[in-house]
Formats: structure tokens, sequence, C-alpha cells
């Protein structure tokens, strides 16, 4: 999508909100952050097809550094758009879910607290099908360090918890004809200096000197079981 484009769709996702919802419509004053595109393949290097994503199973990508990683979902329902605010009070408009059916999303799975993320090793922050014991509904991203809970078919909005923002956005276009998806842009509050200040000395053990290299040409997506070996469930 160029620029244009999604001037264009926010716009008319800020139109849809106003009338339905009868929200106040803000300046979007965070602006979309352009990465490089990168498509989004299976663990064997071939384009990902969006239609094969299993309905609310978690699926996990890195982008847009090599040591970022992304929660891909499969909603299972269109994903309006949605109308958010950064803890730097920055608003925007999140375009919603992509593909034939609107209903796939993605969004940095780093925590807005306190920067916890899935690993090889263990994860304490998913998607949950089923509300988790201090979960408020289903169908949340929960983070088990203090239970941040974020929803991912409204934009990652928090619903509970101390996160202080949504998770950032992961913009993806998709290609119709292919079913294809593209990874091309963040929307909102980003937390990637923080995160390689943070983890600087685990990530130069568990990646190495490429951590912070751009992903660029193909991002390989996983599901969250076979990318870690403990996700923790709270
Ligand atoms: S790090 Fe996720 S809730 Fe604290």
């Amino acid at each position: 999508m160029d620029r244009r484009a999604f001037i264009e769709s926010c716009s008319a996702a800020a139109t849809c909100l106003s009338a339905a919802a009868a929200l106040p419509v803000f300046a979007a004053d965070a602006r979309p952050r352009a990465y490089a595109r990168a498509v989004l393949t299976d663990e064997f290097g071939d384009p990902l097809k969006a239609s094969s994503l299993k309905a609310r199973a978690n699926y996990v990508f890195h982008y847009p550094y090599v040591a970022t990683p992304v929660f891909l979902l499969n909603l299972d329902t269109p994903v309006p758009p949605a109308q958010l605010t950064t803890e730097a009070r920055e608003s925007y408009v999140w375009p919603g879910g992509v593909g034939a059916r609107r209903n796939v999303v993605a969004f940095s799975a780093i925590c807005a607290h306190q920067l916890v993320y899935p690993t090889p090793q263990v994860s304490f922050i998913s998607f949950r099908r089923n509300r988790a014991q201090k979960g408020v509904q289903d169908n949340l991203i929960h983070c088990c360090a203090e239970h941040s809970q974020y929803d991912p078919a409204k934009g990652a909005q928090v619903l509970d918890g101390p996160a202080p923002q949504p998770l950032c956005a992961v913009l993806l276009e998709h290609d119709p004809r292919a079913d294809t998806l593209t990874a091309y842009a963040t929307l909102g509050g980003e937390l990637f200096d923080a995160f390689f200040r943070k983890y600087e000395m685990k990530l130069s053990l568990d990646v190495g000197p490429t951590a912070r290299h751009p992903v660029a040409g193909r991002a390989p997506v996983r599901e969250l079981e076979k990318f870690c070996k403990n996700p923790i469930q709270c």
C-alpha cells in the first residue's frame, strides 16, 4: 500500500469510527514508520498464504529487526479499524485486519510494560483463546509478568494491567491474488530502542551481532509452540 492509499484508508477508518461509535475524530499524529518490506514465509521459505493461518493460533515472526518478535494472528472474524493513543498521547488510527476476510493482524510481541518478549526458551506473553487465570475475557494477548492484557481485535488496546500503551502494530499488505502477506511498517508506540538497551547482553548472547539488523526480503513465520520450548500459561 503506498502512502496515499494508506492515508485514504486511515481517513475512511476515522470516518467509519466516528459515525459508528460517535467517537471524537482526532488528528492522527502517530504516523506509520516504514521499514524494509518482508514477505512472510513458512518454515521452508515459501510465501505464507494468509488463508492457511489457523484460527486464533499464536504465530511469531521477527520484524523490523532480526531480534524483535511479532505476533501474527488470524482472529477468525473481520477486524475493523480502531482509534488508539500512545503513552506519549499521540493518537493514531490502526487500519484493522488484512486478508480476504480482514481477519489477520500483527503486533509487536514486546510487552509495553516492562518489555517481556517471547524467546526460544520461554514466553510469558501470548494470545489466549480462553480467559487466562487472571484474565478479563477470551481472545486477548496476555502477559503473565504483571498481567497486562491487550485486545488484538482493537489494535492491541490495553484492557487491563499496568501497560501504558497498546502493543505497537506491524502493518501488513495482503496480495489478494497470491494471498500473501508483506510486512512494511509499524504504527503506534515503538519500544525498540528501550528493548535493545535493556536486553543488550542477552541479545548479544542469544542472537549475536545481527540482533539489530533490519529484516528485509523474507520473514519466516512459526507457530509459537514450535518457536518456543516453554510457552507459559498463567
Ligand atoms: S512486562 Fe508485561 S505486564 Fe509487566
